[in-house]
């Protein structure tokens, strides 16, 4: 048996925060082989630097994914050069900078594939992530049973589809972006754990993340303006996975969301 922690969105310090204190506690707690974490909000809200990914890493993530914000700090297209673990969409065009796979390895020396892909509906027309995902998978299985896709997407539907798509073909994927946890947490009849969306780690009093009153008012009028990152009720979002790391099945997926508190109190379970 192989337990997956995928944690969502990391926005700005109070998303880093809730990492640095709660991290070591959740991984305890819920006994993960294997931390993956989207970290494309993780400086400022905007896209990752070096510093900061080190600084996660450090902390106890094992794999980093990341979406359309990748590219937001230039000093990104450098890190991914050098950083396999910093991943970025893999249905980028083929010329872009970085990967979108990785063959992670746990302490107890189980192989698992990571892959991270972007939807196109609503989002960067980049391309199909239908057709790229299953090459990604191809590459991987030869070394690895247990592989897992964050489905970095705006639409429910093309994240459904792609449950449906890649079920008995990963062990399990999960979406990101939208940064609001669904509730639709299933095993798949072919065992590919699933999840429309995981949710943010970050300041939950704001909206996705950025300050009210600035997003607020673009809704009401229109009009551009700098969005900050909120600091208010930061809360982890995750899900665990267990999985037949023989097989490759999921067994079981739990989706999960943590107040500063609550992963406080879990360091003294
Ligand atoms: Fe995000
Ligand atoms: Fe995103």
């Amino acid at each position: 048996m192989i337990r997956l922690l995928f944690i969502g969105d990391i926005v700005g310090r109070p998303g880093r925060e809730l990492i640095r204190r709660g991290l070591g506690a959740l991984r305890e707690y819920h006994q993960a082989d294997l931390v993956i974490a989207n970290v494309e909000n993780a400086a400022a809200g905007f896209g990752i630097t070096r510093e900061i990914g080190e600084e996660l890493l450090d902390h106890g993530l094992d794999v980093m994914t990341s979406g359309n914000h990748i590219w937001d700090r230039k000093e990104a297209i450098d890190y991914i050069g050098i950083e396999p673990r910093l991943l970025r969409p893999a249905n980028f065009p083929a010329a872009v900078p970085g990967n979108g796979s990785y063959l992670a390895r746990t302490a107890a020396g189980v192989s698992v594939g990571v892959i991270n892909i972007m939807g196109r509906v609503f989002m960067t027309s980049i391309d199909d992530p239908f057709a790229v995902v299953l090459k990604e998978i191809e590459a991987l299985k030869v070394r690895a049973r247990v592989i897992f896709v964050d489905f970095h997407a705006e639409a429910t539907s093309e994240k459904v589809a792609m449950g449906w798509h890649l079920d008995g073909r990963v062990t399990a994927m999960v979406g990101t972006h939208t940064h609001v946890q669904t509730a639709d947490d299933r095993v798949l009849p072919r065992g590919t754990a699933f999840l429309t969306d995981v949710g943010m780690t970050g300041p939950h009093d704001s909206i996705i993340g950025v300050q009210i009153e600035l997003a607020l008012n673009r809704f009401l009028t229109g009009m551009p303006s700098r969005f900050e990152t909120a600091e208010g009720n930061p809360r982890l979002n995750a899900v665990i996975v267990e999985a037949d790391e023989e097989s490759g099945r999921a067994l079981d997926i739990e989706r999960l969301s943590y107040s500063q508190e609550e992963l406080a109190d879990l360091a003294n379970v």
